[in-house]
């Protein structure tokens, strides 16, 4: 399996790792961290954004590939639809199936809301399922909300909203709580208490896990929550545009049924964006993490219809994904891999930084080490540094590997690789958009009754989330969303429906100039020029 340059190198990391137990190397400076993540971090390759010609956040940098998706022409451009005829007339329209949209779908259930959940895959399709390492809580008794406050913050770059992050943090135990209630079967002791860990840039041991697939796991009990209380799903539709009324308030949203390509007309009082993140945009060619329906359709959608984003310049690209072998290329090594020892080592065996320094300093350094000190082996996708996993069990005894990590060490046996006893080759993946939709501290983006929950959402993590705190937020913002929209949509007129918004965005356009051949939203990445080019047409 392994090249023979590959098995040179990792007996260079054999030769190191007894000296290397029990020492932790030694942290960064807040001037050396700068000037790493400045060099190179993807966010601050200035050539990779461009500026909007239009929309709320005109003059604003997003990444290159973002811009052609919000600058481009709609999917109803040429339709000739009749907005009277409402297939689907809902208090609360959820757009998305995953953690946040089965989070808000309960809790407006639970307001007494007629909600409704349309997917343009199956309920449960998204990053929550794919989400492994676990979910943040400061519930322990050496913690508190305000000690994961200032941690969050700090990974954040001082950047996150305030009220957001307060909001976070201070209802995450009760978020832990609830997901357990339901039946979450997170890691705990024979005692029955949680067992948690630490994540990069945490000062507390605060992540609940279930194992390795702590994502999977939530969503297990979301999903038969939601289906449980009868909540209707409309699955293999995507919602191709929103639908305001003529006052400019969201009113539903044009859904295309995936399969048969039928478009129906939603009217909801409101709507909350629950679609998730933008992984499948590979920006920057990197590889992804996320699910095969991570294509930012929720950003697309607010925009259009006048909401503003809040950092969408910057992308967590995580420290560790696959980088060798390619057939698993950019999927997740969690973090709680390097939380439980492993530390990451060069091609001559050196452990050239702390494991746990947060996600942005963490993946700069692994490029730093490839690109510029060239100490990183050579794969057939480019290059990685190793991840010496079997550290884990000579720290924590024979068998916890497999206890704590069974989904990971599976992935990797499947190739023939047993990381219990070698190391793994690992180079950062495109993981997680830290920018989003600008929401207020109920929920609710600058058009009103549109609502938004989850990785669409931008402000609560500032520039750079810390891990754990993503499954965190689609539960608080999930459950925040759908109570605040129910509520909203006890009092809620809809008026006449228009799209005459999509209409003054295409003479925007051009206005600009901007002439182009793309539709959006997305939906489904574009893996092959064919399939772009029918899409265009
Ligand atoms: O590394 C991980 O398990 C990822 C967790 C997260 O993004 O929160």
């Amino acid at each position: 399996m392994f090249t023979p340059e590959m098995l040179e190198s990792i007996k260079k990391v054999e030769a190191t790792r007894a000296d290397r137990i029990g020492v932790e190397p030694k942290r960064m400076t807040a001037e050396e961290k700068e000037t790493l993540l400045s060099k190179f971090h993807p966010d601050y390759k200035t050539d990779s954004f461009e500026a909007l010609k239009i929309g709320p956040n005109k003059g604003d940098k997003v990444p290159i590939e973002l811009a052609a998706l919000l600058q481009a022409n709609s999917r109803v451009k040429g339709l000739d639809l009749d907005l009277e005829n409402v297939a689907y007339d809902v208090d609360v329209l959820i757009i998305g199936g995953g953690g946040a949209g089965a989070s808000a779908a309960i809790e407006a259930h639970n307001a007494g809301a007629n909600v409704m959940i349309v997917t343009k895959l199956r309920m449960g399709d998204a990053n929550t399922m794919m989400a492994e390492g676990g979910i943040q809580a400061a519930d322990k008794a050496n913690d508190s909300p305000a000690i994961h406050y200032l941690d969050a913050l700090g990974g954040g770059h001082y950047a996150n909203k305030p009220e957001l992050l307060k909001k976070l943090v201070s209802e995450g135990p009760g978020a832990v709580k609830w997901l357990n209630e339901f039946g979450v079967m997170f890691d705990k002791a024979p005692d029955g208490t949680m067992i948690t860990t630490h994540g990069g840039g945490t000062s507390r041991k605060r992540m609940h896990a279930a194992r390795d697939y702590s994502g999977a796991e939530i969503m297990r009990v979301l999903r038969d929550e939601v289906m449980n209380r009868e909540i209707p799903i409309v699955d293999f539709t995507a919602a191709i545009e929103l639908i305001l009324d003529e006052n400019g308030k969201a009113a539903g949203a044009v859904l295309q049924n995936m399969e048969t390509c039928e478009y129906l007309v939603a009217r909801a009082k409101t709507v909350i964006i629950a679609t998730g993140g933008a992984g499948r945009l590979h920006y920057q060619g990197f590889p992804t993490s996320n699910h095969y329906g991570a294509t930012a359709d929720g950003l697309i959608l607010a925009y259009r219809a006048g909401a503003p984003l809040l950092y969408a310049d910057t992308l967590q690209y995580h420290p560790t994904g696959v980088a060798f072998p390619e057939q698993i290329f950019g999927a997740l090594v969690t973090e709680k891999v390097r939380s439980m020892g492993a530390m990451l080592i060069n091609s001559e065996g050196e452990a050239f930084m702390h494991p746990l320094e947060t996600r942005d300093v963490a993946a700069a350094s692994v490029i730093r080490e490839c690109n510029e000190r060239h100490k990183g082996v050579e794969t057939p996708e480019g290059y990685g540094v190793w991840l010496d996993t079997p550290m884990i069990d000579i720290i924590h005894g024979e068998g916890m590997l497999e206890k704590r990590l069974p989904a990971m060490l599976r992935m990797y046996m499947k190739y023939d690789i047993d990381m219990r006893k070698v190391p793994i080759l690992i180079y950062p993946t495109l993981h997680y958009q830290n920018g989003g939709i600008d929401i207020s501290v109920d929920g609710m983006s600058h058009v009103e009754n549109l609502f938004v929950a989850g990785e669409a959402v931008g402000g609560i993590h500032g520039r750079n989330r810390l891990m754990g705190n993503s499954l965190l937020d689609v539960i608080v913002f999930g459950r925040n969303a759908g109570q605040n929209a129910a509520a909203k949509a006890s009092s809620v007129k809809v008026g006449k429906l228009t799209l005459d918004h999509v209409d003054k965005y295409a003479k925007e356009m051009e206005q600009a100039g901007i002439k182009s051949d793309k539709v959006s939203p997305l939906l489904l990445p574009t893996y092959t020029h064919g399939r772009e080019k029918r899409q265009a047409e």
